[in-house]
């Protein structure tokens, strides 16, 4: 049966297709109670206990009697971890930088593809989690600071994963914003901001058919995350009606009945002295109702089921070197590379660079890396360019093209190319920063799990490379790889900035593709650039309470509401092009909104444009200034004009969850609709009423 989701908060409404032979919920819930049925409570058990050892990161055992083979959970949410032949992929935070609905299907697809070619049953992935603070050593794994651009990213993942027959996992459920005292602290925020911010992606991925959820290792009120009554059942299995199995982060589990009973499913990476044994005999002591236990094996089936796992699924490679799953995915990533590299600062058209005589190739950044096994994508990154942060969010690379590489592959014949590739060295930089036109700098910021960033600036004394090359020449462009924000004192010093972020194993061939101008960039900042660290609203603390103070002003709704200017602000990026906005369009009927505007290419390239869409709530609704509710992806020849149109759910992204009442109102009143090429830089403003 062919199921397909309409997801009206989109421009051109986005189909969420799955897999030809995907079978409904119910369906999927039929097969499983027949199969739980012949199960004693010890092997209902067995289903939820990981094994402990196996060839995967998660691995339960077989039940021979249903043909249950058991399952292979696998790190990470860009590529299939601590395997060979897999493609080293491109991070989260890129993706969504890319704000292109089809680039993310496509890679989703892809990861779906590699997956289930090593026979890998559970992706743990998406990362959902917001950027509330910029130095979590997570952000690369997300989709930036705002709920509905992840929400939107993070269902697409899902859908795409998932229309190849793997199990997709949305994670970490739920505000596991930081990796200090990450598995200790206790994230605290009013019932509002919970609904409105950090459960907002988990419904969207739910909504997409996410088969399975991963609560996470901080507690929530002072009650660990994956132990959590109201978190779990009543906000993730009651409010979002999530039909799939919740397994734990790992470790993170923290109790037998306890957890089972507030809804926990699936216990990783196990044995411990919560699940197996004890859980069945805590059934048997009556602790944990039958009932409960047959929800647990039920949805742990059904998932499986209605993923038509149970036919047919490719055996366990994960540890097979010699199986290839490839593909020719790599297109995919040095496609998402380029598409994702968000030009913030291009004095006088420096870039592209088009036949310059001499550049110059700077710093430890544009350097080749090691990105096997202790490479940079298990462990911080000693040398060389970052094209992923590290920890289980990695994968293994099986090559990297460094921004030298690629740089030299792609210069014209007639251009010399000097390189300097270490920040230490400053004396040889300095003497190739004064003989080339133009000295292209490399730095960078890395990040992975289980540590925050220390601080917001650029490692290894990237800012004072800059800084010396930038005095001995006036035509300095600096390329950043970075896993979150960094400062930039430097950026009146320097003529073009581009931030790259983390474009995986392309990595060399996708900004040699923008530096040379074969690929107009298009990337958008998925997260705020402040001018100083104290800007932003929130930062990585050691109190055991975590206290969510600045409720809904996460990321740019805080500097509008606070009036703090950014450097560079949340959907701020430049073009090669030009492009023009007009003739504004609001229709409104009970449930839809539709705002229509054209966008024409006034410049004289071929590009790419981002219209975004922001609400401003009417006053007594208590929202901040503005909030995106749309976005596409605009591609246009020079003199070119399209239509992009904006259809707004009314139910779901004209409200605000309602404490007292437990539910989500529509506002009424008067509404302001801004339409604007990033959230400061409005070109239209209209307005409707509800
Ligand atoms: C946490 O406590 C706050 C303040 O009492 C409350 O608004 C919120 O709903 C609680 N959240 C959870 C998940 O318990
Ligand atoms: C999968 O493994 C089984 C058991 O080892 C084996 O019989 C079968 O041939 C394998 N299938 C493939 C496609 O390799
Ligand atoms: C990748 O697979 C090919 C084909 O099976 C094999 O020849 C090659 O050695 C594998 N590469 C690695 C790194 O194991
Ligand atoms: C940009 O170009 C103009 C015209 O050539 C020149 O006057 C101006 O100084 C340039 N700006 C910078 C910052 O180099
Ligand atoms: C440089 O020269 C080689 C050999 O003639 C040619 O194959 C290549 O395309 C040239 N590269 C560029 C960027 O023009
Ligand atoms: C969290 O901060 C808010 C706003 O500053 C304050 O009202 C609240 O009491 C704080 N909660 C805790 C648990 O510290
Ligand atoms: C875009 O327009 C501005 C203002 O007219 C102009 O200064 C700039 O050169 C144009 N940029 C491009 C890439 O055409």
């Amino acid at each position: 049966m062919k199921v397909a989701y309409i997801w009206f908060t989109v421009a051109i409404a986005c189909i969420f297709t799955e897999a030809a032979d995907e079978i409904s919920w119910s369906e999927a819930y039929a097969k499983a109670k027949v199969a739980v049925s012949k199960l004693a409570d010890k092997e209902k058990v067995t289903l939820g206990t990981g094994t402990g050892s196996g060839i995967c990161v998660g691995n339960t055992a077989a039940i021979s009697k249903i043909g249950w083979p058991g399952l292979c959970l696998q790190d990470s949410p860009l590529a299939v971890r601590l395997a060979y032949n897999v493609t080293g992929g491109i991070s989260g935070i890129n993706t969504a930088a890319t704000f292109d609905r089809d680039l993310v299907r496509q890679r989703a697809e892809d990861m779906g593809d590699e997956f289930r070619g090593k026979g890998v049953n559970i992706q743990l992935g998406p990362d959902v989690n917001m950027a509330r603070i910029p130095e979590s050593g997570r952000n690369w794994e997300g989709f930036g600071e705002d709920p509905y651009l992840t929400g939107i990213m993070g269902g697409i993942t899902v859908a795409g994963v998932q229309s190849k027959g793997v199990i997709a996992t949305a994670k970490h459920f739920i505000m596991n914003e930081q990796e200090t005292d990450r598995t200790t602290s206790s994230s605290e925020a009013d019932d509002r901001t919970i609904h409105e911010i950090y459960a907002w992606p988990f419904a969207r991925a739910v909504e997409a058919g996410v088969a399975s959820v991963m609560c996470s290792y901080n507690k929530v009120n002072g009650t660990y995350a994956c132990e959590n009554d109201e978190t779990l059942n009543t906000i993730l299995k009651g409010e979002l009606n999530f039909q799939g199995f919740v397994q734990s982060d790992w470790g993170a589990t923290h109790s037998g009945a306890k957890s089972a009973n507030a809804g926990l499913d699936m216990d990783m990476p196990g044995p411990d002295a919560y699940w197996g044994p004890t859980l069945t005999s805590q059934v048997e002591a009556g602790k944990v109702s039958e009932d409960r236990l047959n929800d647990m094996a039920t949805r742990i089936l059904a998932a499986w089921y209605k993923l038509g796992q149970d036919s047919g699924y490719p055996n366990i490679t994960v540890n097979d070197n010699k199986v290839d799953v490839q593909g020719n995915h790599k297109q995919t990533i040095r496609e998402i590379g380029a598409a994702s590299a968000v030009l913030l600062k291009n004095i006088n058209q420096t870039l592209p660079l088009s036949n310059p005589k001499s550049i110059g190739i700077i710093g430890n950044d544009a350097d080749s890396a090691n990105y096997g096994p202790l490479g940079c994508t298990e462990l911080p990154c000693l040398s060389g360019t970052i094209a992923s942060g590290f920890g289980s969010g990695g994968s293994y690379y099986p090559y990297i093209i460094s921004p030298a590489a690629g740089i030299q592959a792609r210069a014209p014949n007639s251009t010399q190319v000097k390189t300097s590739l270490s920040n230490l060295n400053i004396i040889a930089a300095i003497q190739i920063a004064k003989s080339v036109d133009y000295p292209i700098v490399f730095v960078n910021a890395d990040a992975g799990e289980a540590f925050d960033r220390i601080s917001l600036n650029v490692d290894t004394f990237g800012n004072e490379l800059i800084e010396a090359i930038a005095k001995h020449n006036p035509n300095t462009i600096v390329v950043i790889h970075a896993a979150g924000p960094v400062l930039m004192p430097w950026v009146n010093n320097v003529k073009a900035i581009v931030y790259a972020g983390l474009p995986g194993q392309e990595n060399g061939n996708s900004i040699a593709d923008v530096l040379f101008g074969d690929v107009n960039p298009s990337g958008r900042l998925p997260y705020t650039l402040a001018k100083q660290s104290s800007d932003y609203p929130a930062h990585s603390t050691l109190s055991p309470n975590v206290n969510y103070s600045e409720g809904l002003l996460i990321g740019y709704r805080w500097f509008d509401a606070k009036n703090i200017t950014p450097l560079y602000e949340f959907g701020f990026g430049l073009s090669y092009t030009n492009f023009s906005y007009q003739n504004l369009k609001i229709t409104t009927t009970p449930s839809k909104v539709t705002v229509k505007a054209q966008i024409k290419n006034t410049g004289q390239v071929y590009g790419a444009e981002v219209p975004q869409l922001y609400i401003g709530f009417p006053k007594s609704a208590q929202e901040p200034p503005k909030i995106l509710r749309g976005f596409d992806k605009i591609k246009l020849q020079p003199g070119h004009t399209k239509t992009v149109s904006f259809v707004v759910d009314v139910a779901r992204e004209l409200s605000v969850w309602d404490t007292p009442s437990k539910s989500w109102k529509i506002v009424n009143g008067k509404f302001d609709a801004y339409v604007g090429a990033s959230s400061r830089d409005i070109r239209l403003h209209g307005s409707f009423s509800i």
